[in-house]
């Protein structure tokens, strides 16, 4: 029987704890929040959990085998590595930490203390996408030539960290998924106009190796709220809208272009307009799926789909993406490539002035 605590009761941390409580093969022991208001909400909901003020008293309580991080962005790394150096499993909720660097250290404690990492990457548990990336791997759709996404709302606005991070780590971690490798390089354009330097809107392209792309249009200042990813195929094409009832639509459409003579006259595109349909789903909440597996890889000591490199390989991105909107859209290479071509262009332009 796993141990649980799990630390940050805000406005994530309580859909975490429900899942866990209703689990089997782990027991929800404590949970922590630095905030009293929360902490007397928890005792409220959860009477034998044991709660907490800071980290270091659940971690202190000898109460967990395993703790679950669902606290803001900037303190994971921190609160993640605490816990591994313990020998304690982890889950962090996503993005795993704010640099690839981070996410090295907490691989490298992880491995070194025998410990899970685990990174809350919810859509890489949710019924629809792991159907698409079977049909992607039958062949289904064909050669994946392009994915693109909107994950768009009226708020809610984040301060401590831009709609990039906030929004666009979901839809990265499910293109890298869905085509099963890394971009090699990104650009990033956005605006920041609620808060100077954290961006609110975001557009973001993914090159990704054979020619391949992925688009991300993220906002937390549009009118409606949209969570809708495309995938488009050579053969067939997808679309996953998480609001809609039928989940995914599959389009028997495409285009075939004839092999290129160099005589653009015999250049005579055909277009297809199949039909559409939707796949049968067997529907399972995602969450709880997430925080089933989590468990699952520490009993049978199974290396997590969402484990630490997934986590490094989503944040090597965001972390490049960010770079670019700081360059006005230039065009990042992805992971340590990326970080020396940057830092050279920083001290180049540190020479300059
Ligand atoms: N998977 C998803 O769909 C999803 C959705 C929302 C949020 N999240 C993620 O969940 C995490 C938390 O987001 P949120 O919206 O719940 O944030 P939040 O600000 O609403 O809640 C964070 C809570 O953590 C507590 N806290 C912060 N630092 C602490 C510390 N050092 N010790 C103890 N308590 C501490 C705060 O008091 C607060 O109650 C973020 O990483 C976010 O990206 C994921």
């Amino acid at each position: 029987m796993v141990r649980v605590g799990i630390v940050g009761f805000g406005y994530w941390g309580p859909n975490i704890v429900r899942c866990f409580a209703d689990l089997p093969d782990c027991k929800l022991t404590a949970v922590c929040d630095k905030s009293l208001d929360r902490l007397i909400q928890i005792k409220d909901r959860y009477p034998a959990v044991h709660a907490f003020e800071t980290f270091d008293q659940l971690l202190s309580s000898g109460l967990v085998d395993a703790v679950v991080i669902a606290t803001p962005t900037a303190s994971h790394f921190s609160l993640a590595m605490q816990a591994l150096e313990r020998g304690l499993h982890v889950m962090v909720e996503k993005p795993l930490a704010e640099t690839g660097e981070q996410c090295r250290e907490l691989m490298a404690t992880a491995d070194a203390n025998g410990c899970t990492l685990f990174v809350g990457h919810i859509f890489l548990h949710s019924s629809p996408v792991i159907k698409l990336r079977e049909m992607i791997a039958e062949g289904e759709l064909g050669r994946i030539n392009y994915i693109s996404s909107r994950r768009l709302n009226l708020g809610p606005v984040r301060k401590d960290v831009n709609a990039l991070f906030d929004l666009a780590t979901h839809d990265i971690s499910m293109m890298l998924y869905l085509l099963g490798e890394r971009p090699v390089r990104v650009s990033c354009s956005g605006i920041d106009l609620l808060k100077p330097g954290n961006h609110d809107v975001c557009n973001l392209t993914m090159h990704f190796p054979d020619n391949r792309m992925g688009m991300i249009h993220v906002s937390w200042l549009d009118p409606r709220k949209e969570r809708v990813l495309t995938v488009v195929g050579d053969r067939k094409m997808a679309v996953y809208d998480d609001l809609d009832q039928e989940k995914i639509k599959i389009y028997d459409k495409g285009i075939v272009a004839p092999p290129p003579t160099g005589d653009f006259a015999d250049f005579q595109i055909s277009y297809r307009y199949g039909g559409s349909y939707s796949p049968f789903i067997q529907e399972r909440e995602p969450l709880k799926a997430e925080c089933g597996d989590f468990i699952r890889c520490i009993v049978d000591s199974k290396v997590p789909v969402t484990g630490g490199e997934n986590g490094l390989a989503v944040v090597e991105v965001l972390e490049a993406a960010n770079r670019s909107l700081t360059l006005n859209g230039a065009p990042v290479a992805v992971g340590l490539a990326g970080v020396e071509a940057t830092t050279a262009t920083a001290d180049l332009k540190r020479v300059a002035r």
